[in-house]
Protein backbone atom coordinates (compact mmCIF):
# COMPACT_ATOMS: atom_id res chain seq x y z
CA UNK A 1 0.00 0.00 0.00
CA UNK A 2 1.69 3.10 -1.00
CA UNK A 3 1.34 5.43 1.40
CA UNK A 4 0.57 9.74 0.65
CA UNK A 5 2.30 12.23 2.84
CA UNK A 6 -1.01 13.13 4.34
CA UNK A 7 -0.46 16.53 4.76
CA UNK A 8 -1.65 17.92 1.56
CA UNK A 9 -5.27 17.12 3.41
CA UNK A 10 -4.63 19.92 5.30
CA UNK A 11 -4.79 22.71 2.72
CA UNK A 12 -7.61 23.90 1.04
CA UNK A 13 -8.18 22.28 -2.73
CA UNK A 14 -6.44 24.92 -4.64
CA UNK A 15 -3.27 27.32 -4.63
CA UNK A 16 -5.02 31.07 -4.95
CA UNK A 17 -3.44 32.31 -8.26
CA UNK A 18 -4.98 29.11 -10.09
CA UNK A 19 -8.62 29.24 -8.18
CA UNK A 20 -8.05 33.03 -9.54
CA UNK A 21 -7.51 32.04 -12.51
CA UNK A 22 -10.47 28.87 -12.69
CA UNK A 23 -12.91 31.75 -11.18
CA UNK A 24 -11.72 34.11 -14.44
CA UNK A 25 -12.13 31.19 -16.80
CA UNK A 26 -15.72 30.34 -15.77
CA UNK A 27 -16.63 34.16 -15.77
CA UNK A 28 -15.20 33.84 -19.73
CA UNK A 29 -17.33 30.90 -20.28
CA UNK A 30 -20.62 32.84 -19.37
CA UNK A 31 -19.11 36.16 -20.76
CA UNK A 32 -16.80 35.29 -23.63
CA UNK A 33 -16.66 38.89 -25.18
CA UNK A 34 -15.95 40.23 -21.48
CA UNK A 35 -12.74 43.03 -21.98
CA UNK A 36 -11.20 41.43 -19.15
CA UNK A 37 -8.11 43.30 -17.06
CA UNK A 38 -5.59 41.40 -14.96
CA UNK A 39 -4.74 42.99 -12.29
CA UNK A 40 -4.18 39.70 -10.41
CA UNK A 41 -1.13 37.28 -10.11
CA UNK A 42 2.07 39.51 -10.41
CA UNK A 43 3.31 38.43 -13.58
CA UNK A 44 5.19 40.50 -15.67
CA UNK A 45 3.81 42.19 -19.26
CA UNK A 46 6.49 44.08 -20.98
CA UNK A 47 8.78 42.32 -23.26
CA UNK A 48 12.40 41.33 -22.06
CA UNK A 49 14.95 44.03 -23.08
CA UNK A 50 17.49 43.28 -25.48
CA UNK A 51 20.49 43.19 -24.10
CA UNK A 52 18.76 40.30 -22.61
CA UNK A 53 17.56 39.24 -25.63
CA UNK A 54 20.41 39.14 -27.18
CA UNK A 55 22.22 37.61 -24.49
CA UNK A 56 19.87 34.37 -24.68
CA UNK A 57 20.26 34.33 -28.70
CA UNK A 58 23.97 34.38 -28.27
CA UNK A 59 24.24 31.78 -25.73
CA UNK A 60 21.36 29.58 -27.64
CA UNK A 61 23.63 29.80 -31.07
CA UNK A 62 26.57 28.63 -29.02
CA UNK A 63 24.75 25.12 -28.13
CA UNK A 64 25.02 24.57 -32.16
CA UNK A 65 28.85 24.39 -32.49
CA UNK A 66 30.83 21.31 -31.06
CA UNK A 67 33.56 23.99 -29.60
CA UNK A 68 30.66 26.13 -27.68
CA UNK A 69 28.21 23.28 -26.93
CA UNK A 70 27.54 22.75 -23.15
CA UNK A 71 25.94 19.78 -21.40
CA UNK A 72 25.09 19.79 -17.63
CA UNK A 73 26.68 22.81 -16.29
CA UNK A 74 27.44 23.65 -12.51
CA UNK A 75 24.24 22.63 -10.45
CA UNK A 76 24.70 26.06 -8.17
CA UNK A 77 24.96 28.14 -10.98
CA UNK A 78 28.21 28.94 -13.87
CA UNK A 79 30.58 31.13 -12.26
CA UNK A 80 30.18 33.70 -14.19
CA UNK A 81 26.91 34.19 -12.85
CA UNK A 82 27.08 33.53 -9.31
CA UNK A 83 30.13 36.31 -9.67
CA UNK A 84 28.15 38.74 -11.56
CA UNK A 85 25.54 38.40 -8.55
CA UNK A 86 28.05 38.98 -5.44
CA UNK A 87 29.97 41.24 -7.19
CA UNK A 88 26.52 43.44 -8.19
CA UNK A 89 23.74 42.78 -5.60
CA UNK A 90 26.43 42.52 -2.95
CA UNK A 91 30.20 43.65 -2.91
CA UNK A 92 29.50 46.85 -4.51
CA UNK A 93 27.00 47.54 -1.72
CA UNK A 94 29.92 46.76 0.89
CA UNK A 95 28.25 43.54 1.79
CA UNK A 96 30.67 40.15 2.13
CA UNK A 97 29.03 37.91 0.46
CA UNK A 98 30.95 35.60 -1.83
CA UNK A 99 30.21 33.97 -4.92
CA UNK A 100 30.17 30.34 -3.64
CA UNK A 101 27.84 31.41 -1.07
CA UNK A 102 24.70 31.80 -4.06
CA UNK A 103 22.75 29.03 -5.20
CA UNK A 104 21.30 29.73 -8.61
CA UNK A 105 17.94 28.33 -9.54
CA UNK A 106 14.80 28.43 -11.03
CA UNK A 107 12.88 30.17 -9.46
CA UNK A 108 11.91 31.73 -5.49
CA UNK A 109 9.24 30.15 -5.12
CA UNK A 110 10.50 26.62 -6.02
CA UNK A 111 13.39 27.63 -3.26
CA UNK A 112 11.28 28.89 -0.37
CA UNK A 113 9.62 25.67 -0.58
CA UNK A 114 12.50 23.62 -1.23
CA UNK A 115 14.77 24.93 2.08
CA UNK A 116 12.62 23.25 4.40
CA UNK A 117 14.25 19.83 3.04
CA UNK A 118 17.17 21.01 4.84
CA UNK A 119 15.05 22.05 8.14
CA UNK A 120 13.91 19.06 10.93
CA UNK A 121 10.47 18.47 11.65
CA UNK A 122 9.72 19.96 15.35
CA UNK A 123 10.81 23.80 14.23
CA UNK A 124 8.90 26.47 15.31
CA UNK A 125 7.57 28.76 12.80
CA UNK A 126 6.60 32.13 12.44
CA UNK A 127 5.01 33.74 9.53
CA UNK A 128 3.73 37.37 8.51
CA UNK A 129 0.14 37.29 7.53
CA UNK A 130 -0.72 38.14 5.15
CA UNK A 131 2.26 37.31 2.95
CA UNK A 132 2.98 35.35 0.16
CA UNK A 133 0.86 32.19 0.68
CA UNK A 134 3.99 29.53 -0.30
CA UNK A 135 5.47 29.89 2.79
CA UNK A 136 2.17 28.65 5.06
CA UNK A 137 1.03 26.16 2.74
CA UNK A 138 4.97 24.35 2.32
CA UNK A 139 5.34 24.34 5.65
CA UNK A 140 1.85 22.63 5.58
CA UNK A 141 2.93 20.18 3.54
CA UNK A 142 6.02 19.30 5.36
CA UNK A 143 4.16 18.38 8.62
CA UNK A 144 4.92 21.57 10.32
CA UNK A 145 1.18 22.51 11.04
CA UNK A 146 -1.44 20.42 12.72
CA UNK A 147 -4.29 21.24 10.45
CA UNK A 148 -6.42 24.50 9.84
CA UNK A 149 -8.19 26.15 12.51
CA UNK A 150 -11.61 27.82 12.50
CA UNK A 151 -9.82 30.84 11.96
CA UNK A 152 -8.61 30.20 9.19
CA UNK A 153 -5.19 29.35 10.74
CA UNK A 154 -2.68 26.31 10.80
CA UNK A 155 -2.28 25.02 14.41
CA UNK A 156 1.34 25.26 15.19
CA UNK A 157 2.17 28.27 13.11
CA UNK A 158 3.02 31.95 14.45
CA UNK A 159 1.37 34.13 12.64
CA UNK A 160 2.80 37.50 12.73
CA UNK A 161 -0.17 40.13 11.73
CA UNK A 162 0.96 43.23 9.28
CA UNK A 163 -2.21 45.06 9.54
CA UNK A 164 -3.03 48.79 9.10
CA UNK A 165 -2.46 49.41 12.62
CA UNK A 166 0.74 48.40 13.14
CA UNK A 167 1.59 49.89 9.89
CA UNK A 168 2.24 46.66 8.59
CA UNK A 169 5.40 45.58 10.65
CA UNK A 170 5.38 42.34 12.37
CA UNK A 171 5.96 42.86 15.95
CA UNK A 172 8.14 39.90 17.31
CA UNK A 173 6.91 36.85 18.50
CA UNK A 174 5.79 36.72 21.98
CA UNK A 175 6.86 32.56 22.39
CA UNK A 176 10.48 31.70 20.42
CA UNK A 177 10.34 30.62 17.30
CA UNK A 178 13.03 28.69 14.91
CA UNK A 179 12.34 30.10 11.65
CA UNK A 180 11.18 33.53 10.69
CA UNK A 181 9.88 34.39 7.28
CA UNK A 182 10.22 37.99 6.09
CA UNK A 183 9.11 39.42 2.82
CA UNK A 184 10.33 42.70 2.21
CA UNK A 185 9.17 45.18 0.48
CA UNK A 186 6.48 43.27 0.82
CA UNK A 187 3.78 40.95 -1.19
CA UNK A 188 1.14 41.89 -0.87
CA UNK A 189 1.16 45.04 0.92
CA UNK A 190 3.80 46.73 -0.62
CA UNK A 191 4.98 47.68 3.16
CA UNK A 192 9.42 47.98 3.23
CA UNK A 193 11.52 47.30 6.49
CA UNK A 194 14.08 49.69 7.52
CA UNK A 195 17.30 49.60 8.62
CA UNK A 196 16.30 49.45 12.59
CA UNK A 197 13.65 46.77 12.15
CA UNK A 198 15.58 44.71 10.03
CA UNK A 199 18.57 45.00 12.90
CA UNK A 200 15.20 44.01 15.50
CA UNK A 201 14.88 40.78 13.58
CA UNK A 202 18.34 40.16 13.45
CA UNK A 203 19.38 40.61 16.80
CA UNK A 204 15.99 38.70 17.74
CA UNK A 205 17.65 35.15 15.58
CA UNK A 206 20.91 35.66 16.99
CA UNK A 207 19.76 35.63 20.81
CA UNK A 208 17.26 32.47 19.76
CA UNK A 209 19.52 30.86 17.39
CA UNK A 210 16.42 31.28 14.53
CA UNK A 211 17.09 31.35 10.69
CA UNK A 212 14.82 33.85 8.97
CA UNK A 213 14.19 33.17 5.39
CA UNK A 214 14.22 36.63 3.59
CA UNK A 215 12.32 36.72 0.46
CA UNK A 216 13.98 40.09 -1.59
CA UNK A 217 11.82 39.21 -4.93
CA UNK A 218 11.31 43.12 -4.80
CA UNK A 219 14.17 44.96 -3.57
CA UNK A 220 14.56 46.21 -7.22
CA UNK A 221 11.26 48.39 -6.96
CA UNK A 222 12.14 50.08 -3.82
CA UNK A 223 13.17 53.98 -4.90
CA UNK A 224 13.94 55.40 -1.25
CA UNK A 225 18.19 54.91 -0.67
CA UNK A 226 17.48 55.06 3.27
CA UNK A 227 15.86 51.50 2.58
CA UNK A 228 17.91 48.28 3.08
CA UNK A 229 17.64 45.88 -0.47
CA UNK A 230 19.81 43.42 1.48
CA UNK A 231 19.07 41.94 4.95
CA UNK A 232 23.08 41.50 4.79
CA UNK A 233 23.15 45.19 5.13
CA UNK A 234 22.69 44.50 8.94
CA UNK A 235 25.57 43.50 10.72
CA UNK A 236 25.57 40.17 11.20
CA UNK A 237 22.98 39.26 9.72
CA UNK A 238 24.99 36.69 7.51
CA UNK A 239 25.03 34.61 10.91
CA UNK A 240 21.08 34.04 11.02
CA UNK A 241 19.69 34.97 7.51
CA UNK A 242 19.00 33.12 4.43
CA UNK A 243 18.50 35.53 1.50
CA UNK A 244 16.10 34.69 -1.50
CA UNK A 245 15.74 36.99 -5.22
CA UNK A 246 14.57 36.42 -8.39
CA UNK A 247 15.10 38.12 -11.84
CA UNK A 248 11.30 37.48 -12.61
CA UNK A 249 10.11 40.95 -11.11
CA UNK A 250 13.61 42.73 -11.83
CA UNK A 251 14.31 41.38 -14.89
CA UNK A 252 11.07 39.93 -16.73
CA UNK A 253 11.78 36.02 -16.09
CA UNK A 254 8.90 35.15 -15.30
CA UNK A 255 8.96 32.66 -18.55
CA UNK A 256 12.56 32.84 -18.52
CA UNK A 257 12.98 31.40 -15.03
CA UNK A 258 16.17 32.00 -12.95
CA UNK A 259 16.66 33.17 -9.15
CA UNK A 260 19.23 32.56 -6.32
CA UNK A 261 19.77 31.64 -3.04
CA UNK A 262 22.10 33.38 -0.91
CA UNK A 263 23.44 30.81 2.19
CA UNK A 264 26.30 32.66 4.13
CA UNK A 265 29.00 30.00 5.21
CA UNK A 266 28.73 31.36 8.30
CA UNK A 267 25.02 30.29 9.05
CA UNK A 268 24.53 27.35 11.04
CA UNK A 269 21.39 25.34 12.16
CA UNK A 270 21.79 22.82 15.01
CA UNK A 271 21.07 19.03 15.31
CA UNK A 272 18.88 17.65 17.91
CA UNK A 273 22.04 17.39 20.47
CA UNK A 274 23.07 21.22 19.78
CA UNK A 275 25.23 20.94 17.59
CA UNK A 276 26.15 23.79 14.73
CA UNK A 277 26.17 22.33 11.03
CA UNK A 278 26.87 24.93 8.37
CA UNK A 279 23.51 25.19 6.51
CA UNK A 280 25.38 26.39 2.96
CA UNK A 281 27.00 22.62 3.44
CA UNK A 282 23.58 20.84 3.38
CA UNK A 283 22.32 23.19 1.21
CA UNK A 284 24.86 22.18 -1.06
CA UNK A 285 24.40 18.40 -0.79
CA UNK A 286 20.59 18.69 -1.55
CA UNK A 287 20.77 21.22 -4.64
CA UNK A 288 23.25 19.12 -6.16
CA UNK A 289 21.03 16.13 -5.68
CA UNK A 290 18.00 17.26 -6.61
CA UNK A 291 18.83 19.94 -9.06
CA UNK A 292 20.70 20.04 -12.19
CA UNK A 293 20.88 23.74 -12.53
CA UNK A 294 19.21 26.39 -14.75
CA UNK A 295 20.12 26.09 -18.44
CA UNK A 296 23.18 27.92 -19.67
CA UNK A 297 21.28 30.50 -22.15
CA UNK A 298 19.31 31.48 -18.83
CA UNK A 299 22.20 32.19 -17.14
CA UNK A 300 23.89 34.49 -20.02
CA UNK A 301 20.38 35.91 -20.38
CA UNK A 302 20.80 37.02 -16.48
CA UNK A 303 24.19 37.78 -16.42
CA UNK A 304 23.24 40.27 -18.93
CA UNK A 305 21.10 42.43 -16.48
CA UNK A 306 24.16 43.02 -14.49
CA UNK A 307 25.70 44.76 -17.86
CA UNK A 308 25.77 48.31 -18.16
CA UNK A 309 23.10 48.49 -20.79
CA UNK A 310 21.21 45.68 -19.37
CA UNK A 311 20.92 47.73 -16.27
CA UNK A 312 19.52 50.64 -17.67
CA UNK A 313 16.96 48.57 -19.51
CA UNK A 314 16.37 46.35 -16.78
CA UNK A 315 15.54 50.02 -14.67
CA UNK A 316 13.40 51.44 -17.15
CA UNK A 317 10.98 48.62 -17.37
CA UNK A 318 10.94 48.84 -13.09
CA UNK A 319 10.33 52.29 -13.90
CA UNK A 320 7.41 51.99 -16.38
CA UNK A 321 5.85 49.34 -13.74
CA UNK A 322 6.29 51.80 -11.05
CA UNK A 323 4.31 54.28 -13.08
CA UNK A 324 1.45 51.77 -13.39
CA UNK A 325 1.63 51.56 -9.12
CA UNK A 326 1.54 55.53 -8.99
CA UNK A 327 -1.21 56.10 -10.98
CA UNK A 328 -3.60 53.17 -8.95
CA UNK A 329 -2.67 54.39 -5.55
CA UNK A 330 -3.19 57.74 -6.57
CA UNK A 331 -6.17 56.83 -8.58
CA UNK A 332 -7.64 55.11 -6.49
CA UNK A 333 -7.13 57.46 -2.89
CA UNK A 334 -8.30 60.03 -5.47
CA UNK A 335 -11.54 57.58 -5.75
CA UNK A 336 -11.74 57.78 -1.75
CA UNK A 337 -9.91 54.37 -0.98
CA UNK A 338 -8.27 53.60 1.59
CA UNK A 339 -4.32 52.43 -0.10
CA UNK A 340 -1.45 51.39 0.70
CA UNK A 341 1.85 50.49 -0.84
CA UNK A 342 2.52 50.95 -4.34
CA UNK A 343 5.22 52.95 -3.54
CA UNK A 344 8.37 50.87 -3.45
CA UNK A 345 6.53 47.66 -4.90
CA UNK A 346 4.46 47.03 -7.73
CA UNK A 347 1.65 46.11 -5.56
CA UNK A 348 -1.48 48.35 -4.26
CA UNK A 349 -3.14 47.13 -1.46
CA UNK A 350 -6.54 48.44 -0.52
CA UNK A 351 -8.75 48.29 1.51
CA UNK A 352 -12.25 46.83 0.19
CA UNK A 353 -15.22 49.56 0.20
CA UNK A 354 -18.06 48.60 2.68
CA UNK A 355 -16.15 46.09 4.64
CA UNK A 356 -16.99 44.06 1.96
CA UNK A 357 -15.18 40.42 2.24
CA UNK A 358 -12.09 39.97 -0.07
CA UNK A 359 -13.65 37.33 -2.19
CA UNK A 360 -16.62 39.36 -2.47
CA UNK A 361 -15.22 42.12 -3.83
CA UNK A 362 -13.25 40.36 -6.40
CA UNK A 363 -16.55 39.05 -7.81
CA UNK A 364 -17.93 42.26 -7.57
CA UNK A 365 -15.06 43.91 -9.59
CA UNK A 366 -15.20 41.13 -12.03
CA UNK A 367 -18.67 41.57 -12.76
CA UNK A 368 -19.18 45.06 -12.56
CA UNK A 369 -15.59 46.34 -14.05
CA UNK A 370 -13.86 43.30 -15.89
CA UNK A 371 -11.05 43.59 -13.56
CA UNK A 372 -9.12 40.61 -11.85
CA UNK A 373 -7.18 41.31 -8.69
CA UNK A 374 -5.90 39.15 -5.38
CA UNK A 375 -8.02 38.77 -2.65
CA UNK A 376 -6.41 39.82 0.18
CA UNK A 377 -7.55 37.19 2.52
CA UNK A 378 -5.77 34.30 -0.28
CA UNK A 379 -2.19 35.80 1.77
CA UNK A 380 -3.69 34.84 5.23
CA UNK A 381 -6.24 36.01 7.78
CA UNK A 382 -5.45 39.24 8.25
CA UNK A 383 -5.69 40.00 4.62
CA UNK A 384 -9.58 39.53 4.93
CA UNK A 385 -11.43 43.33 3.80
CA UNK A 386 -8.32 43.89 1.78
CA UNK A 387 -7.34 43.44 -2.01
CA UNK A 388 -4.21 43.74 -3.94
CA UNK A 389 -3.92 45.10 -7.58
CA UNK A 390 -0.65 44.19 -9.44
CA UNK A 391 1.04 47.16 -11.33
CA UNK A 392 2.14 44.43 -14.11
CA UNK A 393 0.37 45.61 -17.15
CA UNK A 394 0.45 48.18 -20.00
CA UNK A 395 -0.15 51.52 -19.03
CA UNK A 396 -3.31 51.53 -21.22
CA UNK A 397 -4.53 48.91 -19.58
CA UNK A 398 -3.81 49.89 -16.09
CA UNK A 399 -5.09 53.32 -16.93
CA UNK A 400 -8.49 51.64 -18.28
CA UNK A 401 -8.66 49.28 -15.08
CA UNK A 402 -8.76 52.22 -13.25
CA UNK A 403 -11.09 54.57 -14.96
CA UNK A 404 -13.59 51.38 -14.52
CA UNK A 405 -13.48 51.07 -10.99
CA UNK A 406 -13.23 54.99 -10.66
CA UNK A 407 -16.58 54.79 -12.28
CA UNK A 408 -18.17 52.23 -10.60
CA UNK A 409 -17.75 52.69 -6.79
C1 LIG B 1 2.25 37.05 -6.88
O1 LIG B 1 1.41 37.49 -7.65
O2 LIG B 1 2.13 37.10 -5.65
C2 LIG B 1 3.48 36.44 -7.48
O3 LIG B 1 3.56 36.73 -8.81
C3 LIG B 1 3.43 35.01 -7.36
C4 LIG B 1 4.79 34.44 -7.53
O4 LIG B 1 5.78 35.15 -7.61
O5 LIG B 1 4.86 33.21 -7.53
Amino acid sequence: MARINENFLKLPAGYLFPEIARRVQTYLAQHPQAPIIRLGIGDVTEPLPPAIISALQTAVAEQAHRATFRGYGPEQGYEFLRQAIATNDYQRHGIEIQADEIFVSDGSKCDCGNILDIFGSGNKIAIPDPVYPVYVDTNVMAGNSSGLDQNGRFAGITYLEMTAENQFQPSLPIAPVDVIYLCFPNNPTGAVASRETLAKWVEYARANRSVIFFDAAYEAYIQDDQIPHSIYEIPGADEVAIEMRSFSKTAGFTGLRCAFTVIPKKLMGYTQAGDAVALHSLWHRRHTTKFNGVSYPIQQAAAAVYSPEGQVQVRERIAFYMGNAKLLREGLLAAGFRVFGGQHAPYVWLQTPQQLKSWDFFNLLLEKCQVVGTPGSGFGAAGEGYFRLSAFNSRENTQAALQRIQAAF
